[in-house]
Order: C-alpha cells, then sequence, then structure tokens
C-alpha cells in the first residue's frame, strides 16, 4: 500500500491507472481536505462538491482548467481578493473562453452557445451521428479487432462536433487529418489541440465565420455567423471563433474517454454486454453509470474569492478548490455501494460528471446522445466483442494505461476483438 500522503495528486504516475483508493484516502481525511503538496482543497464530499459548483459569489471559475499552475497572477490580499482577481483576469491562460469566465460575462458567451445548440440541431446532429458511426465501423469491421479510441472513438468525437458546428462534410477529412491523431490530454486546447491544429481551427472558422457575415447562406454556419450576445449586440468575429473552436477542446477527448470506459467495462462483463444486447432500453442507465463510476473529468477547479469555510474546513480568498466529480460521484453518503456497477442504480442521473450549475456541461445531452449511439451500432454489428488478450493480456492479468493527467480519466489506449455481424 503506497504513503497516500507522500503522493502528488498532480504529478504522481503510480495514482494514474487506478486513483480511487487514493479518492478514498483523502476522503477518509475528511469530504474537504487540503492536500499537502499545493495547498490544494480538494472537494470529494457530493453535498460539499455540489454547494462549490453553485456558489459562483465564492468561488470563480478563472482558474477552472489549469487549477493551482502556473500560480496565480498576484498576492492575495485580506479576506476578498475579487479587485485583484478582475485587475489580473486576462493574465490567466485560457481567460478568452467561457469555461473560465464568471457572471455576467459568463452568461452573455453562454447564451451565444444556446442560440446554436437548438432541439432542431441536435436532432440533425443525431442523424448525422447514426451515418456517422456506420461509416467508422465500415473501416475495419471486416479485421475482427480494433482499437478503440484511434479506429473510432476519436474521429467519431471530432466529425460530431464539425457537423454540429455546421462545418460541410467536404472539409470532414481534412479536419480528420488535422486533428485526429492529436495527443489525448486534457480539456485545456493548448494541451489536447496543440500548436498547428489550433491554428489550423482558429483559421478555418475565421474563413467560414466572415464569409458567411460577408454572403450569409441557408446553413447553421450562417446562424453561428450572425448569432447576436442576449442585449442584440453583435460579437466580435474571434468571440464566435473562440466559441466553436473551444467545443472541440471540451467536447471530443472527454466523449472519447467515456466510449472507451463504457465499452472497456461492456468487453470485460460479457453478462451485462448480453443484457444489452437483449434490452436496448438499458443502454442510457448504462450510460449514466460509466459517467458516474469512471467520471472523464477527474478535477475541475475553482479559486476562492472571499475567505470562506466549506465542510468545516476554513478556505482563505486566493485558495484553489478542487472539485473532484471522480470521487464525488463514489460519495457513500449520495450512492450505495458506489463503487459497484448497477446498470439499474435508481438515482444515477444525480451524478455530477457534467459539473452543476451556470458552467454545468452544455454538451452534456450531445455526448449521452454519442455514447448511445455508438454502444447500439457496435453492438449490431459486432458479436462477442471482448478485449484483446494478445494486446491487454490475459482476463484477470490484464494491463491497461491510463491518460497521464491529472483532469481526464480514461486507457489511452483499448483494442477489442469480435465476430463481424452481417
Ligand atoms: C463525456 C463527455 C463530457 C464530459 C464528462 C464533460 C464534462 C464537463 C464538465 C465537468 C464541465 C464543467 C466545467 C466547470 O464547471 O468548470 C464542462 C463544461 C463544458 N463542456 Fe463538457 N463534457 C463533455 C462533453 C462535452 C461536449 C461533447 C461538448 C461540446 C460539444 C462540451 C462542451 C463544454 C463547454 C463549452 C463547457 C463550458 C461551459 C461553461 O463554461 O459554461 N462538453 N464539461
Amino acid at each position: 500500500m503506497p504513503d497516500f500522503d507522500q503522493i502528488d495528486f498532480f504529478t504522481d504516475q503510480t495514482i494514474v491507472d487506478d486513483p480511487y483508493p487514493y479518492f478514498e484516502h483523502l476522503r477518509a481525511r475528511g469530504p474537504v481536505h487540503r492536500e499537502p503538496h499545493h495547498g490544494v482543497i480538494a472537494v470529494t464530499g457530493y453535498d460539499e462538491a455540489m454547494e462549490v459548483y453553485r456558489d459562483n459569489a465564492v468561488y470563480s471559475s478563472v482558474n477552472s482548467v489549469i487549477g493551482p499552475f502556473p500560480g496565480l497572477p498576484f498576492e492575495p490580499e485580506g479576506a476578498d481578493i475579487s479587485a485583484q482577481l478582475e485587475n489580473h483576469r486576462t493574465d490567466f491562460p485560457m481567460h478568452e473562453h467561457m469555461v473560465t469566465m464568471d457572471p455576467p460575462e459568463h452568461g452573455r458567451h453562454r447564451e451565444l452557445l444556446k442560440r446554436l445548440l437548438t432541439p432542431k440541431r441536435l436532432k440533425e446532429n443525431e442523424e448525422f451521428m447514426w451515418r456517422l458511426a456506420d461509416r467508422q465501423i465500415d473501416e475495419f469491421l471486416g479485421q475482427g479487432r480494433f482499437e478503440l479510441l484511434s479506429d473510432y472513438a476519436q474521429p467519431f468525437a471530432l466529425l460530431v462536433i464539425a457537423d454540429l458546428l455546421g462545418v460541410p462534410e467536404e472539409h470532414h477529412d481534412t479536419f480528420r487529418a488535422r486533428l485526429g491523431a492529436q495527443k489525448a490530454g486534457s480539456i485545456d486546447e493548448d494541451e489536447a489541440i496543440t500548436g498547428n491544429s489550433l491554428g489550423f481551427l482558429d483559421a478555418q472558422f475565421t474563413a467560414f465565420i466572415e464569409d458567411r457575415r460577408r454572403e450569409p447562406r441557408d446553413d447553421v454556419l450562417t446562424q453561428l455567423a450572425t448569432a447576436k450576445f442576449p442585449d442584440g449586440s453583435e460579437p466580435e468575429v474571434l468571440d464566435v471563433v473562440r466559441a466553436a473552436t473551444f467545443l472541440f477542446a471540451a467536447g471530443q477527448e472527454t466523449t472519447a474517454r467515456l466510449l472507451s470506459s463504457a465499452l472497456l467495462i461492456l468487453a470485460e462483463r460479457p453478462d451485462l454486454q448480453q443484457r444489452l444486447r437483449d434490452d436496448r432500453s438499458l443502454v442510457p442507465g448504462f450510460v449514466e453509470e460509466t459517467l458516474r463510476l469512471e467520471s472523464p473529468v477527474k478535477a475541475d477547479f475553482r479559486l476562492a474569492r472571499t475567505t470562506t469555510s466549506l465542510g468545516g474546513v476554513e478556505i482563505p480568498a486566493g485558495t484553489t478548490v478542487m472539485i473532484m466529480p471522480g470521487a464525488a460521484n463514489r460519495d457513500p453518503g449520495r450512492f450505495g455501494n458506489p463503487a459497484e456497477f448497477r446498470v439499474e442504480r435508481p438515482n444515477v442521473r444525480e451524478h455530477i460528471a457534467f459539473g452543476r450549475g451556470v458552467h454545468s456541461c452544455p454538451g452534456g445531452p450531445l455526448a449521452r446522445v454519442e455514447a448511445r449511439v455508438s454502444i447500439e451500432r457496435l453492438l449490431d454489428r459486432m458479436a462477442g466483442l471482448r478485449i484483446s488478450d494478445a494486446e491487454h493480456g490475459p482476463a484477470g492479468e490484464r494491463r491497461y494505461r491510463y491518460e497521464p493527467t491529472y483532469i481526464l480519466r480514461g486507457v489511452n489506449a483499448l483494442h477489442l476483438e469480435y465476430t463481424p455481424k452481417s
């Protein structure tokens, strides 16, 4: 048993493959506990995590993605650092993205996005997903084996967002070639979508938006280009471009991790796989339980604006608070036998894998449909989905490598075998 007090959650590779014993160690110290290495307040309790998510007045999102790194751009003074924070806001990495904004500015940008994710757009996007799932599976079906992330989940999640944003299908191969092989990492675009690919996205969307503003057409890109802020003002082209490109950063790797965890569970559990094959109405609950048990976002951050107290622990203004959805979703006070996978867990939708409050994931409904469509089509077209013993070792001695990041949870490769169905 490792000495968990010595383990630095942010850098230690030994807890990457299985972080759950470490989460339980934190929980044993209390639902809110100051970890000793960076002075970060770790929140493993469900109720306490909800409290942080819901209180934007006390907890700022300015550091939501980066957490305690690279450190504050100022020395916190006193019990209220709001003025300091606002003076230095643009010194924080990713300050231009909505995920780091606070109300009321956050609301203006979120509203812009809401105008795009209309029920009609989501319905058309789902129709695209069914076609895309089959097209992807066609690429390797005859081989009897595939690597889920690179052969299916990453290109699938990428092209779903491209379609959502109205990128014409003739551009999809270019998007896949430029963005498909990126390093899997965090929702921090600088890690997940690096260098050239970020430049590529910016250039593509700037060109799309400028073109549609010049010559509106009857298409989704025109809706994006002409969407207004709630007060009726027209956003800068750059604001629209950022809203669009951030979706790739936020929605691709997270969804790919959800798919890999879901397929890993299905392939390891033939009994469960058979139940889902026999009764497809179980699929949505299966997806929710996967989100709960293997929450793709392990850590989400806030900065205390004012000195406060949470779960009996005093938190000085300027402290980084780390909400841990993967731990809170295993809080025994909320979920009975939390480490057990229960496909029909009655309160499963209380999980906080998509966060809560004003920043709660706007892509949640989309990710859920992506998972459902993918599971349905993979089950339809493949009999006896199973883990590749050659790649991962025999049952009972499996080897899975997980992404070495403190933000995301998921294997970095999942090799599966099956018998193609006609
Ligand atoms: C399983 C897949 C996903 C998971 C687990 C996930 C998780 C999350 C979480 C926990 C947050 C809250 C961050 C915070 O409060 O600091 C968030 C925000 C966000 N997500 Fe997702 N997400 C997923 C898929 C997607 C998809 C598919 C999209 C878009 C196509 C997306 C777009 C966003 C955006 C734009 C935000 C920022 C919202 C805001 O700041 O108001 N996500 N996501």
